[in-house]
């Protein structure tokens, strides 16, 4: 093969024109109809479905840990798979870097940032994880998060806490705000001068709770505080802007709600602060890069071109059509199990504070024994959570979800009264 060719070839396995023809056959009926009313158009998301193998043993309401990819995705994933093992170290040493590059530029305008301010990641825990202990801690500096905080970014604030001798102060979340600056509220009350960052979920996931991201860093900065966002959620599940949100960090897993391959994330950090960063591991990069906190040794180079081809299939379908499909499911069957006497809901009943994810207890019952019974009597696999104010299984369908699946849901909630 010539050196034209072999460009070519990448090409075609990488990152132009993907073809995703069977999805956009099915798009092109609807093109001008918009987001909310395509929400309710089972038909149509029906045809979405097709695109997926699913597996008939039961009902997957658990995409929030991972969010399995449509074949037409999973095709080009096998693709660079291939088509990076046939050409081997000669496609790690002439175009990984630069197919990275042009990955990480398609990242940066779906994320609304700078490409100079993004890194690929292998997922949300490296990204916050590289933040939280990256900053430059002296003994006495305070950090806040919350306690419906992921336990992985617990953890780390904990070992911090041990190394450095750090102050953490942990705020609840109120479950049912009245309105945003009572989030506000809850966190600036936990600032002292002594705080130098400040962790936030944009999504929280046992919840489901968006929270007010653009009005906590609008508040944290007028007091000098820094504000590292966990978005493990966010990305790929409802649109936003990080430009706009403002952040100063921005951490977020791909493989959850834009359906890219296991083991992909990135890392936001805004400009003026990529010099003041530790590296979790050393790199000879240029100090004023942010490529400085991106030497993660060799990994998988396929999964970071099948981002693109995530990207591409995000794209077509439409962020906000999405958001607008999975917010309908999320209240379809959320509108009926508030009105359950035996049911409590975890979630803020504000539609605009949720998306796909709501979590729903039966009183009474064990989360555990709740996730048992849907599962084993009900065929539907969710996930229990017990702990931080928070008793039940949440339930976090995706496009491929049917109208059908969660009225069964509906159904099972009903009849475990
Ligand atoms: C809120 C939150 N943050 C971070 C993570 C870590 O994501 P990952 O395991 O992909 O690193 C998760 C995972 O579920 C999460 O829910």
């Amino acid at each position: 093969m010539n050196k034209r060719e072999f460009i070519k070839r990448i090409a075609l396995a990488g990152l132009t024109a993907p073809s995703f023809a069977r999805l956009q056959a099915q798009l092109r009926p609807v093109e001008n109809v918009p987001p909310e009313t395509l929400a309710k158009d089972n038909d149509f998301w029906s045809k979405i479905r097709s695109g997926y193998r699913l597996k008939p043993d039961y009902i997957n309401l658990e995409s929030g840990f991972y969010s399995i990819q449509p074949e037409e995705t999973m095709e080009h994933f096998i693709e660079h798979v291939r088509e990076v093992n046939y050409h081997g170290s000669y496609y790690m040493r002439n175009y990984r870097l630069d197919n990275k590059q042009r990955v990480t530029e398609a990242l940066a305008e779906m994320a609304d940032c700078s490409a100079d301010e993004l890194i690929i990641t292998r997922n949300a825990t490296e990204s916050l994880d590289t933040i939280i202990a990256g900053v430059d801690w002296r003994p006495g500096d305070e950090a806040v998060h919350a306690n419906q905080d992921y336990g992985a970014m617990r953890h780390m604030f904990e070992l911090v806490e041990k190394r450095y001798g750090i102050v953490r102060k942990i705020i609840g979340v109120p479950p049912h705000p009245e309105s945003d600056q009572e989030i506000v509220d809850a966190y600036a009350a936990a600032i002292t001068p002594k705080t130098r960052l400040l962790m936030v979920c944009h999504i929280i996931n046992i919840t489901g709770h968006i929270l007010p991201i653009r009005k906590i860093c609008d508040m944290a900065h007028a007091k000098g505080v820094e504000v590292l966002v966990d978005g493990a959620h966010a990305f790929g599940q409802f649109e936003f802007s990080i430009n706009d949100l403002d952040c100063d960090y921005y951490g977020t897993s791909l493989h959850k709600w834009l359906s890219a391959p296991l083991g992909a994330g990135f890392l936001y950090v805004k400009k003026k602060n990529i010099q003041k960063i530790w590296p979790m591991f050393a790199s000879p990069k240029e100090k004023e890069s942010i490529k400085r906190l991106n030497h993660t040794g060799t990994h998988p180079a396929h999964t970071d071109l099948a981002i693109a081809n995530a990207i591409e299939y995000h794209n077509r379908i439409g962020g906000a059509r999405k958001e607008a499909r999975l917010r309908y499911i999320q209240n379809h069957w959320t509108d009926q199990a508030r009105k359950m006497g035996h049911v409590e809901l975890f979630t803020p009943r504000d539609r605009h504070r949720s998306c796909a994810i709501a979590t729903a207890g039966i009183k009474g019952m064990k989360p555990a024994d709740m996730a048992t019974t849907l599962l084993e009597k009900y065929n539907i696999f969710t996930v229990a959570i017990d702990g931080s104010g928070v008793h039940g299984c949440r339930i976090s369908p995706n496009v491929f979800t049917s109208i059908e699946e969660v009225d069964a849901l509906v159904s099972a909630l009903k009849s475990m009264g």
